[in-house]
This record gives C-alpha cells, structure tokens and sequence, in this order.
C-alpha cells in the first residue's frame, strides 16, 4: 500500500491514474470552450469535475507527504516539474472556486447538496483573479502535464523504466 524507494503503491497509483483521468477530462472540455461558445453548456461537469479534483488534491498532498521519505527518488528536474504540478493541481481549481464564490451568483451544488455557498455580495478581486488567472493557468497545467507525459515515455523507451514506478510489477 505504501510506497517504496522502487516504486509508488497501490494509494499513490490510484489517486495518480484517477486524477490523471479528471484532468484528461478537464483538458478536453476545455478544448471545447475554447471551440464554440456553444459547449459552455458542459460548465456544470466542468466546475463538479474541478472541485472533485480540488478535494483528491489535499488526500494527494497528505499521501504525498506520509510518504515523502519512503518514495522514489528524481533529479532536481523532475522535482521541479512535480512540484510545479503540484502548485498548478491547487491554485486552477482554487483561483476557479474563488471566483465561483465571489460572483455571488448562487451556490455551488450538486445532487441538492452545496458543495460551496456564494458570497452575499459580488467580491471584485475575487472575480478579476479568476478571469486573468483561472483559463491562463489552466492551459498552463495542460501543458505542463503534457511534457510530463512526453519525459516518461521518452524515459521508458531509453531503457530507465520510470513508468514501472507507477504502473506495473513491484519489483
Ligand atoms: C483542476 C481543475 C480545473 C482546470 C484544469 C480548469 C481549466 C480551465 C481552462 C483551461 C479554462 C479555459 C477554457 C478556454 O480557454 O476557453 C477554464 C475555464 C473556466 N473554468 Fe475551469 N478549470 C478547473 C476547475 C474549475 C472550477 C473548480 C471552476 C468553478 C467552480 C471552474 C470554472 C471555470 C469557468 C467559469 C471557466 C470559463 C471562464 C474562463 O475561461 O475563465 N473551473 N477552466
Ligand atoms: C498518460 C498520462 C501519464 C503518465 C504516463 C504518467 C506517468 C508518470 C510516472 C511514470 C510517474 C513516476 C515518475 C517518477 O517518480 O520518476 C509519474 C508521477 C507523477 N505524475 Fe504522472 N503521468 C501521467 C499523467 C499525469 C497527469 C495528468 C498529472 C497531473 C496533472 C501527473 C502528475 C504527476 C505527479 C505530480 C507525479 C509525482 C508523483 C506523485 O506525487 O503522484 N501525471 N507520472
């Protein structure tokens, strides 16, 4: 279950492979925004999906950090490159929630239950935040996940076997 110097267990797969699959999903949707106003109708799966990805973020981080001593080891650049997932996974949902709640436009919910509630009244820096900020950082992730892709399947095929680590036989 927990993670080794070899490898990531069985935690730290799941919550890897299943956010993996939520920002796949994020990625396309937003593609669609940027295609045809038209698709903005799929917002409601946008925000849900993002404020789920918001909670498995903080279960991730605790994981991450339970296990910090115990994980495998990187250079300083794949660190980096983590660790500025790690920054993007939380301020893109964040920056986008703030601004769900300042616009003041009604609660967040889903199934009858408010996941967040909306402010009173309109909070300006709130909202100003989310639209210069939110969409930027998000491609911004997008992209930075896409080299993160690209580097692990450059590493396997050079023989390092780095997607062993997340995927595969415990050895
Ligand atoms: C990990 C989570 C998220 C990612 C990766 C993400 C990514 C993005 C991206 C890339 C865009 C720009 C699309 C375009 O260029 O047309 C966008 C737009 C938008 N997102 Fe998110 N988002 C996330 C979570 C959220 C959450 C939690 C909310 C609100 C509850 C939200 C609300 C919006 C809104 C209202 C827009 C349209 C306005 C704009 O372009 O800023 N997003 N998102
Ligand atoms: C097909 C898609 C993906 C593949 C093949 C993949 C592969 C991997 C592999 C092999 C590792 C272990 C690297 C090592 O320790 O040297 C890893 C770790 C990691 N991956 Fe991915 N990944 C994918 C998608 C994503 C996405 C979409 C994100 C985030 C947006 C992400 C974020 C991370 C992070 C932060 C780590 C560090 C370990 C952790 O804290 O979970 N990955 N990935």
């Amino acid at each position: 279950m927990n993670d080794t110097p070899q490898y990531y267990g069985t935690i730290s797969r799941l919550l890897h492979w299943l956010m993996a699959l939520g920002f796949a999903f994020m990625a396309v949707i937003a593609a669609l925004f940027a295609t045809d106003d038209k698709y903005y109708s799929l917002m409601d799966y946008h925000k849900l999906t993002g404020y789920f990805l918001f909670i498995l973020f903080w279960v991730r981080l605790a994981w991450a950090c339970a296990n910090r001593s115990r994980r495998p080891h990187n250079d300083l650049a794949a660190r980096l490159g983590h660790a500025a997932l790690y920054v993007l996974m939380f301020a893109v949902p964040f920056i986008g929630l703030l601004r769900q709640y300042g616009n003041a436009r009604g609660p967040l919910e889903f199934g009858g239950m408010t996941l967040l509630p909306a402010a009173a009244e309109k909070i300006t820096w709130m909202t100003e935040l989310g639209g210069a900020a939110h969409g930027k950082l998000g491609w911004l992730l997008f992209a930075l996940a896409a080299g993160h892709i690209l580097m692990a399947v450059l590493h396997q095929i050079q023989g390092k076997k780095i997607l062993n680590r997340m995927a595969g036989p415990r050895r």
